[in-house]
C-alpha cells in the first residue's frame, strides 16, 4: 500500500523557535503522523516512539528494513527509566556528562517499548538532541520521539531541508526547515549492555575522548572496518550506507602520492567518457577534475560539508569521486567511517 501525502514545509528559526510552529509540528505526530526535523547532527524523521502505526510509517517513507532499529529522541531525563532497565551507574554517568548531546545509548529495552520501534531488538537506542527545534518538538509532542536519519534507505544522511524533500517529498507529512545542521554526521553510539561499552558507530563524542573515561571497545567492523565483518550487534549497520549515486573511490597513501593517483585516475576516467569529482580539504592546487568540491580544511568542516557534497555530485551527473583519506583520529575517526561505508573501491597510492 502506498500513502501519498502532501508535504509541507515551515521554516522555524533554530535559535528561537516559534511555539505556534512548533506546536503544529507536536500536533501532528500525536495525531500518528511523521515529521522531519532538524537536530544538531542530522535530520530525523520522527514519529511517536510508543506508537507502532506511527513508527511503521517512518519504515515505510525511508524504505528501510523493518529489522534496522530506530533511535529513541527524549529531552527528559526521568524518560529513561521509562524506556529502558538496568542502568548502570556508568551508563548514568556517560549520559549526564554527554546529554543534551551528539550521543545515543544502547541499553535494555522496557516493555513500554513496541518491537517495531526496536527493529525485534531485546535492547532500545536512546539519545538527547540539543538542537532547540529538536527538544522542544519533543517536548511539545508530550512523547518520546523515534528518529531514524531522514534519507530514503541506503542515501547520504540530509544536512538540509531540501535534503529530505529530496528523497521524501510526497512520502511524510511535514519537514521543519531550521538550517544546515551544525554536525553533519550523525551521532556517536554506544553499546552500554555489556559490562565494557562498546562503540557501534563513531561521531562527535569521539572514542579518543570516551576512552578517557574508562575501558571502551570497538565493535568488529570497526577494529577490521570491512563490510564484510559486519555481523555486529548494530543490525543496521550490516547495510551499505551514505552512498549517492556516483562512485567513491578513497585513495590512501602518503599526501604526494594520493595525488599523484587521483589526477591518473581522473586521466584514465576521462578516457572512459566518465564526470570526475574531487573532494578536496585545500584551495590550493587541487587536481582538475569536472567538478572540485572544497570541504574546508579541519574535521569540523569537512563533517559538516561531506553529505551535501555526495548530493551536489549526483545533482551534477558525476560518475567517480576521488577523495584523499584524511587521519583516523578523533572526529577523523567518523569522517573515515562514512567515506569507507560509502567508498566503492579503496585505492592504495
Ligand atoms: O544522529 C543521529 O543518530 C540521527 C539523528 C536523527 O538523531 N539518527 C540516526 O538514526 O542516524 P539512524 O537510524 O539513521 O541510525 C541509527 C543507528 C543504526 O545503525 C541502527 O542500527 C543503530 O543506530 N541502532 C539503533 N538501535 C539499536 C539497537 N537497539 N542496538 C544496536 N544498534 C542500534
Ligand atoms: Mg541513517
Amino acid at each position: 500500500m502506498f500513502l501519498t501525502y502532501q508535504t509541507q514545509r515551515i521554516k522555524i528559526n533554530s535559535k528561537n523557535p516559534e511555539k505556534i510552529k512548533i506546536r503544529k509540528a507536536a500536533a501532528i505526530i500525536k495525531n500518528g503522523g511523521i515529521v522531519a526535523f532538524p537536530t544538531e547532527t542530522v535530520y530525523g524523521l520522527g514519529a511517536n516512539a510508543l506508537n507502532p502505526k506511527a513508527v511503521r510509517k517512518i519504515f515505510l517513507a525511508k524504505g528501510r528494513p523493518f529489522d534496522d532499529p530506530l533511535i529513541i529522541h527524549i529531552n527528559d531525563f526521568e524518560d529513561v527509566s521509562k524506556l529502558a532497565l538496568e542502568v548502570s551507574p556508568l551508563a548514568k554517568k556517560i549520559m549526564k556528562k554527554y546529554w543534551p548531546g551528539p550521543l545515543t545509548v544502547i541499553l535494555k529495552k522496557s516493555k513500554l517499548v513496541p518491537k517495531i520501534t526496536t527493529g525485534g531488538q531485546k535492547t532500545v537506542a536512546i539519545r538527547m538532541p540539543y538542537n532547540k527545534i529538536a527538544s522542544s518538538l519533543i517536548k511539545e509532542s508530550a512523547t518520546p520521539i523515534a528518529a531514524p536519519s531522514a534519507n530514503l534507505f541506503g542515501k547520504p544522511s540530509p544536512t538540509l531541508a531540501e535534503h529530505v524533500l529530496e528523497d521524501l517529498d510526497g512520502k511524510i507529512d511535514l519537514v521543519i526547515d531550521g538550517g544546515k545542521t551544525s554536525i553533519g554526521l550523525e551521532s556517536t553510539v554506544l553499546d552500554l549492555t555489556s559490562n565494557i561499552p562498546v562503540l557501534l558507530r563513531p561521531g562527535k563524542i569521539s572514542y579518543e575522548e570516551l576512552c578517557l573515561l574508562g575501558k571502551i571497545t570497538l565493535t568488529n567492523s570497526l577494529k577490521g572496518r570491512k563490510l564484510k565483518n559486519l555481523i555486529s550487534k548494530s543490525p543496521g549497520m550490516k547495510y551499505k550506507h551514505y552512498a549517492p549515486n556516483a562512485k567513491i573511490i578513497l585513495v590512501k597513501g602518503q599526501t604526494k602520492k594520493c595525488m599523484k593517483k587521483i589526477s591518473s585516475l581522473i586521466k584514465k576516467y576521462h578516457n572512459e567518457n566518465k564526470k570526475t569529482g574531487v573532494i578536496s580539504t585545500t584551495k590550493k592546487n587541487p587536481p582538475k577534475s569536472d567538478m572540485t568540491l572544497f570541504v574546508g580544511k579541519t574535521n569540523k568542516t569537512i563533517a559538516k560539508n561531506l553529505f551535501e557534497a555526495f548530493r551536489n555530485f549526483d545533482k551534477k551527473g558525476i560518475d567517480v569521486i576521488l577523495v584523499k583519506e584524511i587521519s583516523n583520529s578523533d572526529l577523523g575517526f567518523a569522517i573515515m567511517n562514512r567515506l569507507e561505508k560509502a567508498a566503492y573501491q579503496t585505492v592504495i597510492a
